[in-house]
C-alpha cells in the first residue's frame, strides 16, 4: 500500500504547525495526493476512532478531534507509506516520543499528539475511502 492518510490534528492547526508537519513528511520524501482543511463532524469522528468506542479516553478523543480545523491529506511514497509516516510521528506519547521523530519534537501531551497516520495498509485503505471517497 503506497497511499495512507495524514491528519494534522486541531492543535496542529492551533499551534501553527501544519506546515512542520507537512515539512517533514515532503523531506522524507513522501508527497501529497489529496490535503483538505476542515473540521471533522462527530459522525466522521466516530466511525474514524471506533475501535476506541468505550475506552475511557474515548469522550475526550472525539472532543478534541472535532474542536476546530483539521488538515486531512492522503500521503503517498514507494512501498508501505503508513509504517513510514508512523516512524516520523513517533510515540503515541509525546514524553517517549523518540527526539528526531514529530510528537517527541513538538508536543507534551498525550491527548493533543498533532497528528494521526493510519496504523496498517488495512486501515490506511479504510480511512482514505472514509475521508476522500472519491480517491478509493
Ligand atoms: P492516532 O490514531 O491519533 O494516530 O494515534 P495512535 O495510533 O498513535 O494512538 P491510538 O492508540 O490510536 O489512540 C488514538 C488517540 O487517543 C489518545 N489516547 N489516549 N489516555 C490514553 O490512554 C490514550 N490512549 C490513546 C491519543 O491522543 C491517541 O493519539
Ligand atoms: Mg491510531
Amino acid at each position: 500500500m503506497n497511499r495512507t492518510l495524514v491528519i494534522c490534528k486541531p492543535d496542529a492547526v492551533e499551534r501553527r504547525l501544519v506546515g512542520a508537519v507537512v515539512g517533514r513528511l515532503e523531506a522524507k520524501g513522501l508527497g501529497l495526493v489529496a490535503a483538505e482543511l476542515r473540521t471533522i463532524d462527530s459522525d466522521l469522528a466516530a466511525r474514524h476512532y471506533a475501535e476506541h468506542r468505550g475506552k475511557a479516553f474515548y469522550p475526550g478523543l472525539i472532543d478534541f478531534i472535532t474542536r476546530g480545523p483539521s488538515l486531512v491529506m492522503v500521503v503517498h511514497g514507494p512501498t508501505d507509506t503508513w509504517r513510514a509516516v508512523r516512524a516520523l510521528m513517533g510515540a503515541t506519547d509525546p514524553m517517549a516520543a523518540a527526539p528526531g521523530t514529530i510528537r517527541g519534537d513538538l508536543a507534551t501531551l498525550l491527548d493533543e499528539n498533532l497528528v494521526h497516520g493510519s496504523d496498517s495498509a488495512e486501515s490506511a485503505q479504510r480511512e482514505i475511502a472514509t475521508f476522500f471517497p472519491g480517491l478509493a
